[in-house]
């Protein structure tokens, strides 16, 4: 199994998970990914960013919840991270994953979890993103997603370019005016239903991207990949109020360097930042994209 395939499949191993996560070395290096504990210490982040002209949406880490007592303590956490920010003065903008408000106990209890978040960000001039997990959600992540739109507004989602149905997601997500956040995906998926190859995964985001600055409502262009940034400038140079018809976003403490250049150049750049305790599962994802990471945990360990 390639480095990546190990590394996601570790993701999901719970006896590694507790070993971890409980482990004060590796909190300490996964700071590097991830904005603290607290709700507290994520809003400083925001704060930060802020004052260097870039905008943050706020992730409480969990995903995979198993009750759902605990599906409603994250809607909670959420609906006061809403409420802080505004009252912060950060514009309220959040990212969630359906399996942590319920989907895998209760699809009805989960909707509901995620419409009374989205109708307070709708009353305080927020945004909610709902983020794309394995394939086994992705219809109905979409399908949440669209009704919520609907409902409230202020709701959106994210498509994963090296999905081959991603081409009619986006149709769709276009045609019903719901914003799209395009990333590259980030889960273990068959040959089946994604494209194996980086080089195709890239060359279906450029087309993905595309269609949503053609078509799209404000679409995020999700990616650290300066190819995947250099294609998207060139395709929206074309339109005369380029730099407002979409955002770029990358995660925090991943290509700093880039970050601060689009800045200065005028693009809009949103920042997604993690917090809480749950980050073992959001960590090994970051080192399964990019394995030279682990010469820098090993750097740490060693340390
Ligand atoms: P790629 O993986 O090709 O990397 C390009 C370059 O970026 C690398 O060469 C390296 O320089 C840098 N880089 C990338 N990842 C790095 C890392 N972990 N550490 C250090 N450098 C790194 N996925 C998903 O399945 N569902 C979702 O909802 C989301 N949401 C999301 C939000 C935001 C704001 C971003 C930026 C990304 C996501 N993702 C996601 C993750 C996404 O699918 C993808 O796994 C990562 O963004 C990495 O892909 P890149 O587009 O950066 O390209």
């Amino acid at each position: 199994m390639p480095l990546r395939g190990l590394l996601l499949y570790l993701s999901e191993h719970p006896g590694l998970r507790r070993w971890v996560e409980t482990s004060a070395i590796a909190r300490r290096l996964s700071s590097r990914f991830i904005a603290g504990d607290t709700l507290d210490d994520a809003l400083k982040v925001c704060l930060r960013i802020k004052s260097q002209g870039i905008s943050a949406t706020l992730d409480y880490l969990g995903e995979n919840v198993r009750s759902l007592e605990e599906a409603a303590a994250c809607r909670d956490m959420y609906l006061r991270a809403l409420r802080a920010m505004k009252e912060a003065g950060i514009h309220p903008n959040v990212s969630l994953k359906l399996t942590q408000f319920g989907l895998d106990l209760d699809a009805e209890a989960c909707e509901a979890n995620v419409a009374r978040l989205v109708d307070c960000a709708a009353s305080i001039g927020g945004f909610v993103r709902i983020d794309m997990e394995s394939s086994a959600y992705t219809s109905r992540t979409i399908d949440i997603a669209t009704r919520l739109h609907e409902r409230f507004g202020s709701c959106g989602t994210v498509i994963q370019a090296y999905l081959i149905r991603s081409a009619e997601d986006v149709e769709n997500l276009n045609r019903r005016r719901v914003r799209v956040r395009l990333c590259k995906g980030a889960y273990l998926e068959p040959p089946t239903i994604a494209y194996p190859s980086k080089r195709e995964v890239d060359q279906n985001y450029l087309r993905l991207a595309d269609a949503l600055l053609a078509q799209g409502e404000y679409p995020a262009i999700a990616t650290h990949d300066p190819k995947m940034i250099a294609g998207v400038r060139e395709r929206a140079s074309e339109y005369c109020d380029a730099s407002s018809r979409f955002e770029f976003q990358m995660l925090y403490g991943i290509r700093r360097d880039l970050q601060r250049r689009l800045v200065a150049q005028g693009y809009r750049l949103r920042l997604y930042i993690p917090f809480g305790e749950a980050w073992y599962p959001y960590f090994m994802r970051r080192l399964a994209e990019r394995p030279a990471n682990l010469l820098f945990l090993a750097r740490g360990f060693w340390r």
